[in-house]
């Protein structure tokens, strides 16, 4: 067989890395191998993500820095940027070869062939998503102690400011028993956490042959009766898609990690509004006040958008009332980034840059606090459940686990078990983690 090499670059979110691993694993089915060096591979695939405008503008200048010498080398641009701007993409940068959007990348290997024969640049941006699914090459190499398992894809939400209904297209829930399938075999080559994902991973729905409906608790049950599983998560979930069955699951299900994202964008009600996410902020609180309810230990998550269009001051200071009163744990945060296409591209936007740039700060300062007092709480007190994942290349005296809240935890240790759940004293931390010995 003709000696082939690929790199791959994921650029997006925890759905983007998983497509990453699939592609890679379809890849290797067909002959290839995964080189880590971009400068010797024979094929590249950047899986791009289109979120944000700078997310969407580094693959760019990733390929600038490719050299094409020759005809050799092939480049894939695949991912939500390959959905949202198509044929686009050829005009832009010429070295690129063929465009793929992300329910189709199971085409892959008979692209590149025929690429390879017609010296014909290729695209495919259909959503053929099920097909995708049925594709996904069951791959039998050793996996990490906490895996990803996709279970719905796609948006019907339409948020004004976001691409991903675009990029990613109408919503679909994969069948119960691929989502089985996959878990097993996960867990049967190490995973002892599976993280179930989505891009609105609570809004799932699949009917049965024997026309049985599953919705996400049914799901988490089935998944959590699986031989040896420890550890459930999900993400990202919806605030409309919180119902009461999924909020009391917290409370009942103990597999279920007492730690939700649940992405709020913004504290005003004007601004919510704008943003058409179909809550205000008092259904939301409710929602975080029954999880409290539920499971009194839960947390929460959360991400932001600073500066939508039209956000005052007062818009923003009540963001940060939203934030002490539920206060998430750990966040991420974002500038507003306007994305051609999207609804939110056609409010004017008054509000000067640097001004949106100090209300980022004040916001972030105040996660970053609360999150340091969150884990300042831990230290000096044994904690009974760090799931371990790995032991450090650099330091092998080092292993990396993770809290039930998903803190990263360094633990000083000869010798400790991949895949245990153990206890750990805390001695230190900072905001982002904390760091201990075992607790005998
Ligand atoms: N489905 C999830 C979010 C998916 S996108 C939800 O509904 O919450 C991930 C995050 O990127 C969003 O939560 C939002 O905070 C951010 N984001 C999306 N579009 C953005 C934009 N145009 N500008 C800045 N941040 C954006
Ligand atoms: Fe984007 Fe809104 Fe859909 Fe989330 S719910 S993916 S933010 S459109
Ligand atoms: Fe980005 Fe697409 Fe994920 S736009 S955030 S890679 S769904």
């Amino acid at each position: 067989m003709e000696n082939k090499s690929f790199f791959i670059k994921s650029y997006g979110c925890q759905m983007n890395e998983y497509d990453s691993e699939k592609i890679a694993s379809i890849l290797q089915k067909d002959g290839y191998m995964n080189t880590g060096d971009v400068s010797n591979a024979d094929l590249i695939v950047f899986n791009t993500c289109n979120i944000r405008e700078k997310a969407a503008q580094k693959v760019y200048s990733d390929i600038g820095r490719v050299t094409k010498k020759d005809d050799s080398k092939t480049i894939a641009l695949v991912g939500c940027v390959a959905q949202a701007e198509n044929d686009e993409i050829f005009r832009k940068n010429k070295n690129v070869d063929i465009v793929l959007g992300p329910q189709s990348y199971h085409l892959l290997p008979k692209m590149i062939d025929v690429y390879k024969k017609n010296k014909e640049k290729k695209i495919n941006t259909e959503f053929i998503i099920n097909e995708k699914f049925d594709f996904v090459h069951e791959d039998k190499s050793p996996k990490g102690v906490s895996s990803y398992v996709t279970i719905q894809e796609g948006c019907d939400k339409f948020c004004a400011f976001c691409v991903v209904p675009f990029t990613r297209g109408p919503e679909y829930s994969r069948s119960i028993k691929s989502i089985i399938d996959e878990s097993k075999s996960l867990i049967d080559r190490g995973s002892k956490e599976i993280v179930l994902l989505g891009q609105n991973v609570n809004a799932y729905n699949y009917k049965d042959e024997k026309n049985i409906v599953y919705n996400i608790s049914k799901l988490i049950d089935e998944v959590s009766k699986l031989d040896n599983i420890k550890r459930i998560r999900y993400t990202t979930s919806h605030p409309n898609n919180m119902d009461l069955e999924l909020i009391k699951l917290h409370g009942s299900n103990e597999k279920l990690m007492p730690f939700l994202h649940l992405p709020v964008q913004s504290g005003s009600n004007e601004i919510l509004k704008k943003m058409n996410r179909k809550y205000n902020v008092d259904e939301y609180k409710k929602i975080t006040d029954q999880l409290k309810f539920y499971k009194p230990n839960i947390e929460i998550s959360s991400d932001f958008i600073v500066g939508f269009p039209g956000e005052t001051n007062n818009d923003f200071e009540s963001t940060l009332d939203l934030v002490e009163y539920v206060k998430f744990k750990q966040s991420y945060s974002f500038i507003y980034s306007e994305r051609p296409g999207t609804k939110a591209a056609k409010i004017s936007d008054h509000t000067p840059k640097d001004e949106k740039k100090l209300r980022l700060n004040v916001l972030q300062k105040k996660l970053e606090d609360i999150q340091l007092e969150f884990n300042k709480s831990f230290c000096n007190k044994n904690i009974t459940n760090v799931l371990i994942e790995n032991q450090s290349q650099s330091n092998p005296e080092y292993f990396f686990g993770r809290s039930i809240y998903s803190q990263p935890v360094y633990v000083r240790a000869k010798r400790v078990s991949i895949g245990d759940v153990i206890p750990i004293s805390i001695e230190t931390c900072n905001h982002k983690s904390l760091y201990g010995t075992i607790f005998h």
